[in-house]
Formats: C-alpha cells, sequence, structure tokens
C-alpha cells in the first residue's frame, strides 16, 4: 500500500518505520525535506521523503502526525479526497484546556471527502508499533464515520501487532478520545514512563465493539 505519512516527530517516525518493515510503500512529508532531520529519518527507515503535498500526492493511505493545531491548514494544500486519513492528532493546548471541536471532526467538516479514521492518538509512539513490548492485554481506541475504512485501518493496526481493538463507533468519539491526554500526561508525570497504557475491563456482553 502507498502511504503518505505527514510529520517527521516521534509518530511520523514511528509509523513510517513500521510500514517500512511491513513492505509499503511510504513517502514521509516534512516541511523541511531537504533538512537533516527528514534525510536522517529516511535513511533510518527507507522511507521516500518529501513536501506534504508530495507525500500526500503519492498516497493511497495518509497518516496525521501532525500537531492538531497545524492540521488543517497544512492538509488543505494535500490532495487528500476520497484517501482514508489516519488521525492520530491531538492538540497541544487539550493538555490543560477544554476542547472546542476535536480535530477528527473539524478535519472531517473541512474535508468531507476524506475517509477519516481517528485511532492510536492516546498511545505513546513507540506502543502504538510494537504493542506486544508491554507485555499485557492493553487498549487501543478506533472511531470513523466510514465503516469500510475503520475495518480497512483495524486490520493495518492487527498487522501493528494490536489484538484489542475497541471501537468507539463514530467520529463523535474523537470529544472522548482526545480528552484522555491531560489523563495520560498525568500519567507520564506520575509513573515516570510513557511505557503505558489503559485497558479497559469489560464483561464482553456488549455489542461487537470490541476485537481482542
Ligand atoms: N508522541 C507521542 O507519543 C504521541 C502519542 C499519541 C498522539 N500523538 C499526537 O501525534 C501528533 C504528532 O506527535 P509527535 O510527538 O510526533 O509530535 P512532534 O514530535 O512535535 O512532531 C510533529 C511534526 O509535525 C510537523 N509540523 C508541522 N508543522 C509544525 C509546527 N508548526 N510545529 C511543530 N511541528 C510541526 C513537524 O515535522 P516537519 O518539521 O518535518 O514538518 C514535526 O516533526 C501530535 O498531534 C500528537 O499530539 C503523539
Amino acid at each position: 500500500m502507498k502511504f503518505g505519512v505527514l510529520g517527521t516527530g516521534e509518530v511520523g517516525s514511528a509509523i513510517s518505520g513500521k510500514l517500512m518493515q511491513l513492505g509499503h510503500d511510504v513517502v514521509i512529508g516534512s516541511r523541511q525535506p531537504g533538512g537533516d532531520k527528514a534525510r536522517a529519518l529516511a535513511a533510518r527507515t527507507g522511507g521516500g521523503i518529501g513536501s506534504y503535498a508530495e507525500a500526500a500526492a503519492h498516497a493511497e493511505w495518509i497518516v496525521n502526525a501532525l500537531p492538531g493545531e497545524e492540521a488543517i491548514g497544512i492538509l488543505g494544500g494535500c490532495a487528500i479526497d476520497s484517501k482514508i486519513l489516519i488521525d492520530i492528532a491531538n492538540y497541544n493546548s487539550a493538555v490543560d484546556q477544554p476542547i472546542i471541536t476535536p480535530i477528527g471532526i473539524a478535519i472531517q467538516k473541512a474535508f468531507p471527502g476524506v475517509r477519516l479514521v481517528k485511532t492510536l492518538n492516546s498511545v505513546s509512539a513507540h506502543l502504538m508499533v510494537d504493542p506486544d513490548s508491554l507485555g499485557q492485554a492493553h487498549h487501543v481506541f478506533i472511531a470513523s464515520n466510514d465503516v469500510a475504512a475503520k475495518a480497512e485501518v483495524t486490520a493495518l493496526l492487527r498487522s501493528f501487532g494490536w489484538t484489542s481493538i475497541l471501537d468507539l463507533g463514530d467520529l463523535t468519539a474523537c470529544r472522548a478520545m482526545e480528552q484522555l491526554i491531560p489523563l495520560w500526561m498525568r500519567l507520564e508525570e506520575t509513573l515516570k514512563t510513557t511505557h503505558f497504557n489503559l485497558a479497559v475491563a469489560h464483561d464482553g456482553s456488549g455489542p461487537s465493539s470490541t476485537s481482542s
């Protein structure tokens, strides 16, 4: 599959590396594709590097690994219509301020043709692509208005090693998902590590919302 991964931070690095490992064709998008950081990442992962517009043009699937505040502006310059967009972003401001419109909802509204799937935004970057390393069951959440796109991204998550994938329904779930960030930050401060995640204990009697 052809991917465009937008952003060369922790998340962009982890996801593009994993996609390359799995044999996908990846172009990483950056503000400075000729810069040292982007070139080093491309060398490390084996992926291609380009502007955001070039990465998106290459892609069948796009990964939003940008700061939430920047995403709509950057996506506006990219060919994303009809493509699956895996939205991992959070607002930086969500750490200590209320969310007015969740970024997943705001992107879907700004670009109605995109097939947005929200997932992984409450998971540490290294665990996104190596969930087994925690050595116990823990959950990743997923939501989308597009049921078929959600199923395809669920399959991708499985290829990353995820076995506990909790389907929270449509994009109205973005508010709950993005509001986990203050809790995540507090847990990091308390536990003094990013090597943790949430696990949801349940009796499994609800509708088929959990695959584990
Ligand atoms: N780190 C995590 O563990 C984690 C976990 C879950 C969710 N997230 C979310 O995933 C997204 C990416 O996280 P990250 O940790 O990879 O962030 P990051 O290290 O700050 O990287 C974000 C990337 O976005 C690009 N960018 C474009 N415009 C920018 C701007 N104005 N300021 C800063 N960066 C800009 C940069 O790439 P170029 O310089 O190459 O353009 C930058 O490397 C965020 O929304 C974050 O909340 C992160």
